[in-house]
């Protein structure tokens, strides 16, 4: 038996990166698992990969910034147990080097996003007496990473609606936590090492690995086993709380 027989996942950003390993892991372990993404042709791609290991997977387009479709998609799908709030996007700079046009698109997919996602469904899981968020925040949250002020930003209101929603929902049997990564090895951060530091790729990589006291990235898959364990009725007893996977970055760096 699986560690998520008969549950119904939603995962938000599924179709790359954590979103991806996270839909993998929950559909080996059983999950019926639904991939919210912008992004067909990751999301599709996902769905197959689960498919043809003999898991369950429906990929749902969505963009998470708007709160009709997702409500929409939540009423489609029914009876859903577990949220993943996971899609996220970066921004490089400074508090002068964030416009105000970049402070609202990084607040839309990475705040916003998240509310509208637990907005359309929290009612389904009080209706259905109990449910498991996780939502994605980051060491950011923790130390505002240089350079990432609108990011930083989202992840410290990532906690706080973690924490909101767990408190105001724990009578309904819903827990509510966040987890934080460090650096993960994901295209999210290929990506912007690529539009950021074009021609230091090699150089960027490395100094980011040693950022890490651990010396290296985590890869997607180990943070999927920590949001398996959290999202599994193995965590009953976790709720309001947030869990560093940062190979040392809080604590042992310096
Ligand atoms: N990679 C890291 O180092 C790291 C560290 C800490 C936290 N995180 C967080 O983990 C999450 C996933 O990061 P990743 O590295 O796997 O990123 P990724 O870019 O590989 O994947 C993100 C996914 O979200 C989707 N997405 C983006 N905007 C969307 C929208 N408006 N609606 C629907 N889907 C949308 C993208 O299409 C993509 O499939 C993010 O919230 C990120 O902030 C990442």
């Amino acid at each position: 038996m699986g560690k998520l027989e008969q549950k119904v996942a939603v995962i938000t950003g599924g179709g790359s990166g954590i979103g991806r390993a996270i839909s993998v892991q929950f559909a080996k372990e059983g999950a019926k698992v639904h991939i919210l993404d912008l992004n067909e042709e990751g999301g599709n791609a996902v769905v197959e990969e689960i498919l043809a290991l003999g898991g369950q997977a429906v990929f749902n387009r969505c963009n998470v910034t708007d709160q009709q479709e997702i409500i929409a998609i939540a009423q489609h799908i029914g009876k859903i147990d577990i949220l993943v709030n996971n899609a996220g996007i970066a921004h490089v700079g400074n508090l002068e080097n964030c416009k105000s046009e970049d402070f609202e698109r990084i607040f839309n997919v990475n705040v916003k996003g998240a509310y509208n996602a637990l907005y359309a469904i929290i009612p389904i899981m009080k209706a259905q007496g109990g449910g498991a968020i996780l939502n994605l925040a980051s060491i950011a949250a923790w130390v505002g990473i240089t350079d990432r002020f609108a990011y930083s930003m989202s992840k410290g209101a990532i906690y706080a609606m973690s924490m909101s929603v767990a408190r105001d929902y724990m009578a309904y049997g819903i827990r509510s936590n966040s987890i934080s990564p460090a650096r993960v090895h994901t295209p999210f951060v290929d990506g912007f090492i690529a539009k950021n530091y074009p021609g230091k790729e090699a150089e960027m990589f490395e100094k980011l690995s040693a950022s890490q006291p651990i010396g290296r990235m985590a890869q997607p898959e180990e943070i999927a086993k920590l949001a398996l364990f959290l999202c599994s009725d193995d965590a009953g007893f976790i709720t309001g709380n947030d869990y560093p996977i940062d190979g040392g970055f809080i604590k042992l760096n310096n």
